[in-house]
């Protein structure tokens, strides 16, 4: 007989994971439940690259075929921001028909550098026709350079633009201007070391006063002002953050009372290195969002939207092997509703041409992504794993834009979360589980997988279920995801495959794997 304490060692793998849980689906919308919007996930377009993304002289088909898909899934397709760093280094000159960009050397670290100028024409902005119809969009001014007449220039083009019949009639609207990227990040490089809140405020309201008079925005009438765009927030320590901005009074100031939103940027961290399993780890999603809490709060409490207007996994345009994983298309899909239950409106994720965390890679790419080496032969637009977290959302929230969405209490589980979403009579329509237990290349031993027990609180329970699931080889693998049987890893970007669910009867319960997100949709 092996004495006790080695029983005990040997038994531990074995109780390392729970194989059985239950989850409580209330039927009808908790209090807590909250209004998604169709264009939860949006995208944020570094403004250097804008015109390949878009198309020049017809649309990029590429890109109107993927934003397309997300369209055809909710109903409207994502907002679309354009500017980010770029927005900062933009001039503006009436003898440039679109744009002209200088761009650094590139480098092992970072393959695809941001244009260190840029220099737009009317032609630059006047390309958001190439957009799906409906679109609605948010346009960059640079405030980072303090040259008004730049600033003056843009804003003139943008609205010039934006009522221009190609841009009217192809359905596209203007809804805000952002005025600065990272403004809390200028201190030593565009203003100076001691550069604060308080200047900032000070700065930015008289600036965009004279923006706005210039180019005749008024409150209560679109485009409104996107509010502060910080880097970073100190949560209301008294640095930079939302709070410290309304405490100084920048929403009393002319230009404040304009903002109808407000935008901070957040990313998990840093590059150059992490991992895929705590990319997508429940704890780090749960605590990267949560910090957001009073941000939020003090926010919505002046009647404001709240957004994560620049986004994405790890910043510096992402990690290689970890951002562009298929680990972190569990993570989007999670982090996103998350978010959302805490109050963020919407989540713009940012993108450029060959960053490596780009759920859209729109144009050829000629050297790799991850070290800048050339690809022979160059590899044609395509989507990155990221991208199917944009669809399954999509999809979970589907065509009905009077919806409401609420976490499913699964504290008993460290890897296991879920999401309920409730139609127009409050009525539950779909549950979302996604488990984030990496399950990677290097893991041996069988998949983890647990048997789910839905208990339903309230009365009338359904009786039908049908899966939908959206099947990962490994976290780490790059391609061969699919949703429900179909691929978008094609040339057009399109879906191709039979779509592939499952129906049963909601007592059988559903097993999910690790790192595996299925979709239940419930039926009488
Ligand atoms: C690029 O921008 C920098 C900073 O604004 C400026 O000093 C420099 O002259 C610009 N270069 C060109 C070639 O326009
Ligand atoms: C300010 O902006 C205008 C218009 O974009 C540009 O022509 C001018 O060169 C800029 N001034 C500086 C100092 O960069
Ligand atoms: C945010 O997520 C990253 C992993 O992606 C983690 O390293 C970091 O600790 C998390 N931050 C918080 C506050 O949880
Ligand atoms: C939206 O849903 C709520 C309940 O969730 C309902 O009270 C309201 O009437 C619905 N509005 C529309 C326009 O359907
Ligand atoms: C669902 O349950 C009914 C009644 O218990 C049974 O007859 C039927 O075969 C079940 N359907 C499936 C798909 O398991």
């Amino acid at each position: 007989m092996l004495p006790l304490s080695l029983l005990i060692l040997s038994a531990a793998p074995l109780v390392q994971r729970a194989a059985c849980l239950t989850v409580t689906v209330p039927l009808t919308a908790p209090t807590a439940a909250v209004s998604v919007s169709s264009s939860l996930v949006s995208f944020s377009i570094e403004g250097d690259n804008w015109p390949d993304w878009v198309g020049t002289s017809s649309p990029n088909t590429f890109t109107n075929n993927v934003l397309n898909n997300l369209k055809t899934l909710t109903g409207s397709p994502p907002d679309i921001r354009v500017g980010a760093n770029s927005e900062d280094r933009t001039l503006f000159s009436n003898t440039v028909p679109i744009s002209q960009t200088i761009f650094p050397a590139d480098s092992v670290s970072n393959p695809y550098p941001e244009a260190s100028n840029v220099t737009v024409g009317d032609g630059y902005y006047a390309l958001s026709r190439f957009l799906p119809s409906g679109t609605h969009m948010t346009w960059g001014i640079n405030f980072g350079s303090n040259n008004l007449t730049a600033a003056i220039d843009e804003g003139k083009s943008i609205l010039k633009a934006f009522s221009s019949d190609a841009v009217t009639s192809a359905g596209i609207h203007l809804d805000l201007i952002e005025i600065g990227n990272e403004p809390d990040l200028y201190g030593g490089s565009k203003r100076s070391s001691s550069w604060n809140i308080g200047q900032y405020v000070s700065t930015w309201s008289s600036f965009s006063e004279s923006v706005a008079s210039a180019i005749g925005l008024e409150a209560g009438t679109r485009p409104f002002v996107q509010g502060l765009a910080f880097g970073n927030s100190d949560h209301g320590a008294g640095g930079f953050s939302p709070q410290q901005a309304y405490n100084d009074g920048i929403l009393s100031t002319s230009a404040g009372k304009l903002i109808t939103v407000v935008s901070q940027h957040h990313y998990s961290g840093g590059c150059c290195t992490a991992l895929v399993s705590d990319l997508m780890s429940k704890s780090f999603v749960r605590g990267n969002v949560t910090a957001f809490v009073p941000d939020i709060q003090a926010t919505v409490s002046r009647g404001h939207k709240f957004i994560f207007g620049e986004t994405n996994s790890y910043f510096n345009h992402g990690v290689p092997d970890v951002s562009d994983a298929a680990g972190a298309a569990i993570w989007l899909t999670d982090y996103s509703l998350f978010a959302a239950t805490l109050g963020v409106a919407n989540l713009y994720f940012h993108e450029g041409v060959g960053y490596k965390y780009n759920l859209i890679q729109p144009v050829t790419l000629t050297k790799s992504t991850e070290d800048a080496t050339p690809l022979n032969p160059p590899v044609a637009p395509h989507i990155q794993a990221p991208y199917y977290g944009a669809i399954v959302i999509a999809e979970f929230l589907g065509t009905n834009s009077n919806r409401t969405v609420s976490e499913l209490d699964i504290s008993s589980s460290s890897t296991i979360s879920g999401y309920a979403l409730y139609g127009s009579n409050g009525v539950l329509e779909k549950a979302l589980l996604i488990d984030s237990q990496a399950f990677l290349t290097t893991t041996s031993g069988a998949r983890p997988s647990t048997a789910v027990t839905l208990k339903f609180s309230g009365s009338h329970p359904p009786t039908k279920q049908t899966l939908k699931r959206l099947a990962i080889g490994h976290a780490d693998d790059k391609t061969g995801l699919k949703w429900g049987g179909q691929t978008y890893e094609t040339s057009s970007g399109l879906a191709s495959g039979t779509v592939s669910t499952t129906s049963s009867n909601v007592s059988a319960g559903v097993t999910i794997s690790a790192t595996e997100v299925v979709l239940i949709t419930f039926s009488n």
